[in-house]
């Protein structure tokens, strides 16, 4: 999802620039802190979301069953609309319009290629080549609560570095999902993330974030890929949550093509991405989107 520094908070920083220099931080955090509403589940709600996480992690497998060199980004699209609509339910990005974005999200599946971080419009122009990776990022609405999956898949052979790339990424969103136990806070997911991640020297996207996930495709909290332990909301058992780190094999910085929705690495280097939507338990986590 989008940042929240776009976000308009003048409220409370009148005075002297000085001073607003001296609160501004504080007085935002604190803002967001205040403002946060996370939705806790009920368990008729938690079961309509596990079925809706299954079927979506279904028709993802499926997507990602006919990837192979040739294929272009749009056929993947119309694959995931045909699977999710014969399901019955409706897939949740299309004409989604999150705020900051510019116009509607015009297909179902976001698929992103190589430098590409997140939010790829599908092309039929876009065709696969051997050697690319993609990114491919679904939402699924069923019996009207919404899910959000991702995952990054070589095209035929991809070189060590690509796997590499990939293979951190998923460890990082299962590391991220092993923090999140009940009476933990947000901060720790984030933490846990970026110390595993810091080490390959892989830049984390800062702009682009996790959210909670359910009523809406994207909920409080605002989950970053980075944090300190001990920090920011508790998590609770009912809370539902997607972690999603994007990991770029370069700078963490990221800009937003002309199309206004695609994000780049700033250097052109490749980026990985995976998404789970998980259900805070008094035990252990549990990942939704699994089949
Ligand atoms: N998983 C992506 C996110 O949370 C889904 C974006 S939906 C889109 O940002 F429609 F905004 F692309
Ligand atoms: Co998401």
């Amino acid at each position: 999802m989008y940042s929240k520094d776009g976000v308009d908070i003048h409220l409370p920083l009148e005075g002297t620039p000085q001073e607003e220099n001296k609160y501004g931080v504080e007085a935002v955090l604190v803002l967001c802190y205040i403002f946060i509403m996370i939705l806790i589940k009920t368990p008729e709600e938690i079961e309509i979301i596990r079925e809706g996480g299954k079927r979506l992690a279904t028709v993802l497998y499926k997507v990602k069953e006919i990837i192979k060199p040739g294929i272009s980004t749009k056929e993947l699209d119309d694959y995931a609309f045909k699977l999710i609509k014969e399901m019955g339910d409706y897939p949740a990005f299309l004409n989604y319009s999150p705020d900051g974005a510019s116009k509607p999200y015009p297909a179902s599946l976001c698929v992103s290629v190589n430098d590409e971080v997140v939010h790829g419009i599908p092309s039929s122009k876009k065709i696969l080549k051997e050697g690319d990776i993609v990114s491919i990022d679904l939402g699924l609405r069923h019996k009207g609560l919404y899910t959000d999956m991702a995952m990054t898949v070589g095209v035929g052979e991809i070189s060590n570095s690509s796997k590499k790339l990939i293979e951190t990424t998923e460890r990082a969103l299962q590391v991220g999902i092993d923090a999140c136990q009940n009476g933990n806070r947000i901060g720790d997911i984030g933490h846990a993330i970026e110390s595993f991640v810091r080490p390959h020297r892989y830049g984390i996207v800062e702009v682009l974030a996790g959210h909670g996930v359910g009523k809406a495709v994207h909920e409080d909290p605002y989950i970053p890929n980075f944090g300190k332990t001990g920090t920011g909301a508790k998590l609770e058992k009912g809370m539902v949550i997607a972690l999603e780190p994007m990991v770029n094999n370069g700078t963490k910085n990221v800009v937003l093509d002309k199309d206004e929705w695609t994000f780049k690495t700033a250097d052109g280097k490749k980026s990985a991405h995976f998404e789970h939507t998980i259900l805070i338990t008094d035990s252990e986590p549990e990942i939704l989107t699994k089949l």
